[in-house]
C-alpha cells in the first residue's frame, strides 16, 4: 500500500466537492486516505462549516492577515507541516497557489475544474463564466477535468475527464448542475487513484494504472 493521504482540502464557497470526498472516504469507495484540515481564504465558506460538522481542523487563512505575500505561504506551508500534509486537493478555492507552494508538493496537488480542458480554462474561467463560454461557442459536449495544479491557470497534466453531453435549449445554470453532479463522482475517482498509488504522474501525463 502506498503511503497514505494526508489531504488539505483548500476551499472558498459552499464546499459541495468536499462533501462529497468526505462522503467517499466515510464509505470507503477512498481507502487509504484523510482529511486532515480544511483552509479557506473565506471566513463564511460552506466548506469550513461541514469540516467542523465532521471534526476535521480547519484554518481561516487569509492574504490579507499578512503585510506579505512572503508571510502569507509562509503561514500555509507551516499550517501544513503541522498537520503533516502530504497531498492537496484544491476544491473551489479561488486564489492563486504560489509556485513556492507548488515545488513543495510537486504532483501532489489537484485542482476540479468545470470543463473540458485545455478547453475553457486560464485566468478568469471561473464558475458562470465557464459554463457562459461553453454555451456561446455552441459545443455539443462539456464536462469536468480533474488536473494536477502546476505554475499555469487549468494546465496542469490531466488525471480524468467525463464528459457531460449539451441538450438543445441549455442554459449556463442547467449546464453547471449537470457538471457538479459529475464533479461529485469524479473527483473522488481521482483522489481514490491517488490513494491506491494508480496515478502517477510522469512529465506532462498523468499514467492510471486499473
Ligand atoms: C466547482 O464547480 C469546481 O469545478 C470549481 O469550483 C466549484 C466548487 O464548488 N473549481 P463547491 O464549492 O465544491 O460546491
Amino acid at each position: 500500500m502506498p503511503e497514505q493521504l494526508n489531504i488539505a482540502v483548500f476551499a472558498s464557497g459552499k464546499g459541495s466537492n468536499f462533501r462529497a470526498i468526505l462522503d467517499a472516504i466515510t464509505r470507503k469507495h477512498i481507502r487509504n486516505a484523510h482529511v486532515v484540515l480544511v483552509i479557506s481564504n473565506n471566513s463564511d465558506a460552506g466548506a469550513l462549516v461541514i469540516a467542523r460538522e465532521n471534526n476535521i481542523p480547519t484554518a481561516h487563512i487569509s492574504r490579507k492577515q499578512f503585510a506579505s505575500d512572503e508571510e502569507f505561504n509562509n503561514a500555509l506551508l507551516s499550517t501544513l507541516t503541522v498537520y503533516n500534509v502530504n497531498f492537496i486537493v484544491l476544491a473551489g478555492y479561488m486564489k492563486r497557489i504560489d509556485p513556492c507552494i507548488i515545488r513543495s508538493y510537486r504532483n501532489r496537488i489537484v485542482n476540479i475544474h468545470p470543463a473540458l480542458l485545455p478547453e475553457f480554462g486560464g485566468e478568469g474561467m471561473y464558475g458562470m463564466h465557464v459554463h457562459e463560454a461553453v454555451i456561446a461557442r455552441k459545443a455539443t459536449h462539456s464536462g469536468a477535468t480533474v488536473h494536477i495544479v502546476d505554475e499555469e491557470y487549468d494546465h496542469g497534466p490531466i488525471v480524468l475527464q467525463r464528459l457531460v453531453p449539451i441538450a438543445d435549449g441549455e442554459t449556463p445554470a442547467t449546464l453547471a448542475a449537470k457538471v457538479l453532479e459529475i464533479e461529485h463522482e469524479l473527483y473522488p475517482e481521482a483522489i481514490r487513484l491517488f490513494a491506491e498509488g494508480k496515478a502517477n504522474v510522469d512529465g506532462q501525463h498523468v499514467t492510471i494504472t486499473k
